[in-house]
């Protein structure tokens, strides 16, 4: 979106997640990159009260009290829901009411698990704070925009998305940890691409079957009277494949982080398998077009291939040498559509940094 004059203009990246999937809601660790696909907001403030929006790809117009008294579940136009939840959750904190009229536009494809609502959330509570001259430090608008996509939507996300799309660093992973809300920027090496491949398969059920997993965590949890599975050592989970697969993959991402400081890129590719047939195998998220996907990636030369984000379709990650990103990427993507009749989509990302003025 080219800048109209008068406004002001803040962006919030999309993400994609390298290691530690299901592991956020957990207290766990997860390993994500902001990603060079973004939402932007473009904004003016208003003395109305009320907080206007317009999508570039989705109709209606939003209208709610920026004083956050609307209820975002009801809210209509649909996408409108997750942003009156944002209100809502910052006039919550003390955000003085003041109104907005705006325009928002986003390349993050949405429902590809790509974190397009977390792109649109962080980016909608940078105007809001912005036209209201008030700020809050960036891990409480995360905790805020993961509270108004529990509020606006119903789904009880973790803070992976919202962290990352607000403390990206470029050319930069980001170690979380999702207990402390902390981030370590993790140098990625430049000799490599992270590529993104869309299956082609649109995410099924994910709210519900995301719901379903979450709540099976919390109650692992509880039946080992631990206050989440962040603390459970793995012979307490040995017979458990939900509550397996959180603790392998906290493991799996120290692990990866481990091997990308020492440079040791080639540790890498047995822990992108076993995330990838964890998240199969023991979590029960993937499907049959995604493991197909992840295993012609490998065998046409990436480092590395899993299922990135919630799972049930949308993309999966790999990382590949980055002179034989486009080699390794076509040649996988060729096979899978014979193979499929699905169409696949490729793109190589790039580390972005997170939200703040376009
Ligand atoms: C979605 C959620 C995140 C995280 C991932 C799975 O993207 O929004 O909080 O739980 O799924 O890792």
């Amino acid at each position: 979106m080219s800048p109209v004059p008068g406004k002001a203009v803040v962006r919030a990246p999309g993400r994609v997640n390298l290691m530690g999937d299901h592991t956020d809601y957990a207290d766990g660790f997860a390993l994500p990159m902001a990603i060079d696909l973004e939402t932007r907001v473009a904004f003016r403030p208003t003395d109305d009260g009320r907080v206007r929006m317009r999508s570039a790809t989705f109709h209606g117009l939003l209208d709610v009290a920026a004083d956050g008294t609307a209820e975002p579940p009801t809210v209509d136009p649909p996408w409108g829901r997750l942003v009156a939840g944002v209100v809502c959750t910052l006039a919550a904190r003390g955000r003085p009411p003041v109104g907005i009229d705006a325009t928002v536009s986003s390349t993050v494809p949405a429902g590809s698990g790509l974190s397009s609502s977390a792109a649109l959330a962080v980016s909608s509570a940078l105007a809001l704070l912005g036209a209201a001259a008030w700020t809050l430090p960036p891990t409480d608008i995360a905790v805020a925009c993961q509270e108004a996509e529990l509020l606006g939507t119903g789904v009880p996300s973790g803070i992976m998305d919202q962290l990352t799309s607000i403390r990206g660093v470029a050319g930069h992973a980001l170690l979380l940890d999702c207990r402390a809300r902390s981030v370590e920027p993790v140098p990625l090496p430049s000799a490599y691409a992270v590529v993104v491949v869309h299956s082609g398969l649109p995410r099924a059920l994910a709210d519900s079957a995301y719901a379903e997993r979450h709540a099976a965590v919390t109650a692992a949890a509880a039946r080992l009277g631990l206050p989440a599975l962040r603390d459970a050592r793995p012979e307490q989970v040995a017979d458990d494949p939900i509550a397996r697969h959180v603790v392998s993959e906290n493991a799996r991402v120290l692990a990866a982080v481990a091997a990308l400081r020492a440079g040791d890129v080639g540790a890498l590719r047995p822990l992108f398998a076993a995330s990838h047939a964890s998240l199969r195998d023991d979590f029960r998220v993937s499907t049959p077009e995604l493991d197909r996907l992840v295993e012609l990636l490998v065998e046409h030369g990436a480092v590395g291939a899993r299922l990135t984000g919630a799972g049930f379709g949308g993309c999966v990650v790999a990382f590949v040498q980055r002179n034989h990103a486009d080699d390794v990427t076509t040649k996988a993507t060729r096979a899978y559509q014979r193979e499929l009749g699905l169409e696949p989509h490729a793109f190589v990302v790039r580390a972005a940094d997170g939200a703040g003025p376009a």
